[in-house]
This record gives C-alpha cells, structure tokens and sequence, in this order.
C-alpha cells in the first residue's frame, strides 16, 4: 500500500520534472506552438558551419538541433558576422550562439556559456616554402585573422604588447578571406582554428600548417546572461549526448581522425 503510494507519488513527480524540462519550449500561450531556439552563428567555418547549397551544417548545426529536438523546441539558423554573435545573444535576437565559439573572460562578461563540447586549439597557417616555422617567427609579417575571434585577439594583444616587432594584423570577414589572400601572396600567414584550417589548406594548394600550435581552447554554447533556465537544460542534454556517445558521433561524421 504504502509502497503504491510511494510510485505514485514518484510518477508524479518525475512528471512535473519532465514538464519543467519541457517548459522552455512547450510554449506558455496553451494553442501547442512550439517555441523556436535561434542560433546565432558565422557558417563560413567548416567543419562547425558552412553552406551546403542553401543549407547551412556542421557539427555545431547538429549539435544544436539535436538539443533543441531533446528541449522540443523548433530549430533555427541564423547565420550573421562573427562579432555579431554576443550581441544578438545578449539582445535577445538569437537564444544561443555556436559558432566554434571560444570561452574567454572577456566574453564571459556579456554571455554566459554552457559547458564545453569540444576543444581546439589556434594553429598558423603559411604558404609551403614559408621562412616561418614557429610562432616565434611571426616578427615583421603580415598575419590575417578572422575580425574578432581569438586568433584576432590573440595576436593583436600580441603585437601591442611587443611580443612580435614590425608584423601587422589584417582583420577579414571570414577565415576563408584570409586564407584567399595569404595564397595571393598578400600576407604571410593565417591565425586559425584547427579543424577549420585543415579544410582550407586542404582546398587551397602550396599552404601548409605549423605543427608547432599557438594556442588551445574550449568552444562551448553562448546563452544570455542569467538565462540560467536555458543554460541548465542545455547542460543537461549535452551530458547525456556526451554519456550516450551522440556528442562524439556527430564529431566524428565531421572530423577523421588522423
Ligand atoms: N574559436 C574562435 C573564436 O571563438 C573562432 C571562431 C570562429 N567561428 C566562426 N563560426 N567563424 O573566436
């Protein structure tokens, strides 16, 4: 008796939890209209996100939509400037940017991040017959980067603080128009991430990428600050994507290892 007693009361709560776990997205106005989770990200950066025909996919695309399937929630890309990304999160206009995105502290400041989902690490890229073999010959070099990323970062902060004498920065949209201008000769090298780099050289012929790497990191989800309900579900699913394999399932669809 008591024992019934007890599941019943158990089934009615792992209900309501279910229920809560659900909330986000079961839409509070009671007509069924699911709410739509908007993604925030720059798809010119395979293998996270690039256009395949009109579609944008990739590792980040599918992670996302996998969490927001598991949320119930509908799915969206919205694809935009990578510096645009923080600000559409903060702003409301997307509810979650991936986009191969670092944590930094100074990110940390306008969005709060979810756990990490892979990591990375900033690599350089250079034509084959490059005198540069290490980053400690980035000195008086044209070095390109993707506007805003960590790269960016990176090595500006680098050469402002004298680390490397006599190189500029030269900021591009996209990895990818860095990458075209380092094969026309107009830098002389490429700070990016890995997985990315490797496509581009891949793609393009007589580059090359250092072994020697320049810098690691985590890539996580950027939700809004304090949206602790968002970023407690997102959570959620991605220990039990990480737990089941589904996580490393997608990444592998993406990346062979080598
Ligand atoms: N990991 C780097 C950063 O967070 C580069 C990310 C670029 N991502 C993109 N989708 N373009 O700054």
């Amino acid at each position: 008796m008591i024992m019934k007693y007890f599941k019943k009361v158990l089934c009615v709560m792992l209900a309501a939890l279910m229920l809560a776990s659900f909330a986000a997205c079961s839409g509070n106005s009671g007509d069924g209209a699911k709410k739509t989770l908007v993604m925030a990200t720059n798809a010119y950066f395979p293998p996270y996100e690039y256009y395949e025909g009109q579609d944008i996919v990739g590792i980040d695309v599918e992670i996302m939509a996998a969490i927001a399937e598991k949320m119930g929630c509908d799915f969206e890309v919205a694809d935009m400037e990578f510096d645009s990304i923080i600000n559409a999160v903060d702003s409301g206009k997307a509810d979650v940017g991936l986009a191969g995105m670092t944590v930094t502290e100074d990110r940390l400041k306008n969005v709060d991040f979810s756990d990490s989902y892979a990591t990375s690490k900033q690599v350089i890229i250079v034509p084959e017959d490059s005198k540069i073999a290490s980053p400690d010959d980035l000195n008086n070099v044209k070095i390109g980067v993707q506007l805003g990323t960590t790269g960016d970062i990176y090595i500006s902060g680098d050469i402002e603080d004298g680390v490397y004498t006599g190189s500029s920065v030269e900021q591009y949209n996209s990895g990818m128009e860095a990458v075209l201008s380092l094969t026309q000769g107009k830098i002389d090298a490429v700070v990016i991430d890995e997985q990315p780099a490797k496509v581009f050289v891949e793609k393009n012929e007589g580059l090359k990428i250092l072994d020697a790497e320049y810098v690691e990191e985590e890539y996580a989800i950027a939700v809004k600050k304090g949206n602790t309900e968002l970023l407690d579900q997102i959570n959620e699913v991605l220990a039990e994507m990480k737990e089941n394999g589904e996580l490393q399932q997608i990444i592998d669809k993406y990346i062979t290892a080598d």
